[in-house]
């Protein structure tokens, strides 16, 4: 079953001699419960199309729907409501709230919902992700790969359609890359998650149920 479809996606930046397009009718499903791995040279459009995906912006043309839901539609409240509900996101550089522990910076998108977390689901993936005994300690008091498995954390508990992760070991080292790793691929299968992965590491991508290649904004196999 696809629980995404995109179809004729197109997406500029600029305008006159300064305009970029960054993607130039993109045709894509993804699987559900599968990992799929975007690859491609920097500049191809591998962020503008998970972002397009993940409703944190809108087409110039063409269509995104992600588990039943048809985003071109959608006023930009009904977006956030989107993305806090289908989608988990995962960064290169974390993005975890500096003030807040792990514990808090876990649970922060569920209490934004005002949504109640099931204690026993969270203690299931923080003990996964190799966190229990980090809960109450402040990102910048984690190392790298700890940030990243929080940040994870956090994208899991709300349960999302689709976890969208854009070079998510860019920033680690290359232990602490194939440890984050091997989580995400876990979560797959352990949960049925999921997961789109923007990587430049080919290795990577070879652990991919499915890797998608892209240039100049356009999917070439
Ligand atoms: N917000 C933006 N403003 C202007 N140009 C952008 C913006 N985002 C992306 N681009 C341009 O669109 C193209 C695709 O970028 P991007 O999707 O970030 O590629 P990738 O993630 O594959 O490196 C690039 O030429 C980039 O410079
Ligand atoms: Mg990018």
């Amino acid at each position: 079953m696809d629980i995404v479809t995109v179809h004729n996606l197109k997406k500029s930046f600029g305008k006159g001699e300064s305009q970029v397009q960054a993607l130039n009718g993109i045709d894509l499903t993804i699987e559900k419960g599968k990992f799929t791995a975007i690859i491609g040279a920097s500049g191809s459009g591998k962020t503008t199309l998970l972002n397009l995906i993940g409703g944190l912006d809108t087409p110039d043309e063409g269509e995104v729907t992600v588990d039943g839901v048809k985003l071109s539609g959608l006023k930009e409240k009904e977006l956030a409501v989107f993305r806090r509900s289908k989608v988990g996101f995962v960064y290169q550089n974390f993005n975890l709230v500096p003030t807040l522990t792990v514990r808090e910076n876990i649970l922060f998108p569920l209490n934004l919902a005002g949504t109640t977390p099931d204690p026993v689901f969270f203690g299931e993936i923080t003990g996964l992700l190799g966190l229990a005994k980090r809960l109450d300690a402040y990102p910048h008091e984690l190392s790298g790969g700890g940030q990243q498995r929080a940040a994870i954390a956090r994208a899991l508990m709300a349960k999302p359609s689709i976890l969208l992760a854009d070079e998510p070991t860019g920033s680690l080292d290359s232990k602490n890359g194939q440890n984050v790793l091997g989580l995400l691929k876990l979560s797959v299968e352990n949960y049925h998650q999921t997961l789109v992965m923007i990587t430049h590491n080919l290795e990577i991508a070879q652990m991919a149920d499915r890797v998608v290649r892209m240039e100049d904004g356009r999917i070439c196999g």
